[in-house]
């Protein structure tokens, strides 16, 4: 089952090119998509989980044009927006029964077992009594995954989801993924690193509406093996530094001091080290257009 992108643009009313002919394939498992605010990730979701048409391009599910025919998409598709409004006042035990008649599951005894798996799966078993509307929001994302589960997609596509969700929270919300990637094909877009690193064996880094990576995190990390250099800089010096180097990152030391980390084919001089690459030092190269 293979999700593939060819050639996807679309520019706004107001003129944001936020796709820029933007090609990308992606197979079963965990798909991380990474990118900074604005970068077009959720354009791009939205486009695949047809809420909006392109401008140009094609998009193929699984023997499916996506494009030409939405409905067949829509069927098989779960799809968590980045805002998804607000809950009623209703149990979640409640509220996924009347979602799951929406998506046409008539018997009772159906809905039933699909329900009370989707509660298992993510981990609301214990409080499916409770009104959604009072879920903190790390539950409110769980409930997500529950209500577009009901219907068994193929493809599903979450936004953001980790957005603003607390370190325990964020925890168990990837736990639920990284048990529904074992067997859909899902894309989960983040503007953060560890999300994709916790979670995904394959990635891409997306800005300005174009793909500037493409591949497993490792892949990525070999790419950098021997081009990154750090040093400690004196606060006062780091200006002049960075008008010398290439410098992809810095961090404050406690003593005013910063480690700054550098994207260079060569040792930029003695005094820099060499440094071991990680995911994030792949994210801040691409975002520079510097990997090939
Ligand atoms: N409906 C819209 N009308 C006009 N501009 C938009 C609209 N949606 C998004 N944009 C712009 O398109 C670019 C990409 O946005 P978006 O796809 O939301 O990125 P991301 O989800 O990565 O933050 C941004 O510059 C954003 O301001
Ligand atoms: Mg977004």
């Amino acid at each position: 089952m293979k999700l593939k992108i060819t050639n996807l643009s679309k520019t706004y009313k107001n003129g944001v090119k936020a796709l820029d002919n933007l090609n990308l394939e992606i197979g079963t498992g965990m798909f991380g998509l990474l990118g900074p605010n604005g970068a077009g990730k959720s354009s791009l979701m939205r486009t695949i989980a047809t809420l909006q048409k392109p401008d140009s391009g094609s998009i193929e599910f699984d023997g499916i044009n996506i494009l030409k025919d939405n409905m067949s998409l829509r069927k098989i598709l779960g799809y968590l927006p980045q805002e998804f409004g607000v809950y009623p006042n209703m149990s979640a035990e409640k509220l996924l029964d009347y979602f799951s008649r929406l998506k046409g599951i008539s018997t009772a005894s159906d809905r039933k077992k699909i329900i009370k798996e989707v509660l298992e799966v993510t981990n609301l078993w214990d409080v499916r009594h409770k009104s959604v509307s009072g879920y903190s929001g790390g539950m409110k994302q769980r409930f997500g995954i529950a209500q577009l589960l009901l219907n068994n997609p193929k493809l599903i596509i979450v936004d953001e989801p980790t957005a603003g969700l607390d370190p325990a929270e964020r925890h168990r919300f990837l736990n639920v993924l990284r048990e529904i990637g074992t067997n859909h094909t899902v894309i989960f877009s983040t503007h953060i690193v560890d999300d994709v690193k916790e979670l995904c064996h394959e990635l891409a880094i997306l800005n300005g509406g174009q793909i500037l990576y493409r591949g497993t995190p490792d892949a990525a990390e070999k790419e950098l093996e021997g081009k990154l250099w750090m040093r400690i800089v004196e606060r006062a010096d780091f200006e002049a530094f960075s008008l010398k180097y290439n410098i992809i990152s810095s961090n404050y030391n406690q003593d005013n001091t910063l480690n700054i980390r550098v994207h260079s084919e060569f040792q930029p001089d003695e005094t820099f080290v060499s440094a071991k690459p990680g995911l994030e030092d792949v994210y801040f190269v691409a975002l520079k257009k510097e990997l090939v």
